[in-house]
């Protein structure tokens, strides 16, 4: 394949989004990884720092193209000459959502998905847990890429002091 979009909220970029991020970009010649706004969700993290945490996250990986985008993921898609989105599942919850978007974007946009499993030893990893972890002030490191972890840190403790 030779552009792969990967979206996401990234709020913040963890060790599961990492997996997904280098099986995929294995898969493709370009992974454009895209955070995106979730209407579902309140951010924690400004977009700006999110889009950091990812480029020191994936700095080590050559194919990958970190960028920020406001609309919707059909247009994203267009914009970046993406062949197909790629979302990963875990084994509890994901799938009936992902499914659903899957539908979505065909129908509006005709994007295709490609729905790729997480590696179990991530299945239990997810943003908010790590918001809340950090809120009480604990250790989000064995959750968060290594690169990115005092960025994350010092971003989720500002957000609570605000
Ligand atoms: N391993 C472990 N956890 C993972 C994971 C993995 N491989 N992949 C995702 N997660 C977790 C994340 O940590 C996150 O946890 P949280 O719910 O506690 O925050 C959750 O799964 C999903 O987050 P993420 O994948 O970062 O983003 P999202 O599901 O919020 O992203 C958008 C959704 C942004 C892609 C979607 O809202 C969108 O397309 N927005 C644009 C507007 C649009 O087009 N809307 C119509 C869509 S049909």
């Amino acid at each position: 394949m030779k552009t792969a979009l990967y979206p996401g909220s990234f709020d913040p970029v963890t060790r599961g989004h990492m997996d997904i991020i280098r099986r995929a970009a294995r898969l493709c010649d370009t992974l454009v990884v895209a955070v995106m706004h979730n209407p579902d969700k309140r951010g924690a993290m400004d977009v700006q720092t999110r889009v950091q945490a990812l480029l020191l996250a994936c700095a080590d990986i050559p194919n990958v193209r970190v960028i920020a985008h406001g609309g919707l993921l059909v247009e994203c898609a267009r914009e970046t000459g993406a062949d197909a989105v790629i979302r990963g599942v875990r084994p509890l919850g994901d799938f009936d959502t992902e499914f659903q978007m899957a539908q979505v974007n065909r129908a509006l946009g005709g994007v295709e998905t490609l729905l790729m499993t997480t590696s179990p030893a991530y299945a239990s990893i997810s943003s908010s847990t790590v918001r809340q972890i950090a809120s009480f002030g604990g250790a989000i490191e064995e959750m968060v890429p290594g690169e990115a972890a005092a960025l994350i840190r010092a971003a989720l403790h500002s957000e609570k002091e605000a």
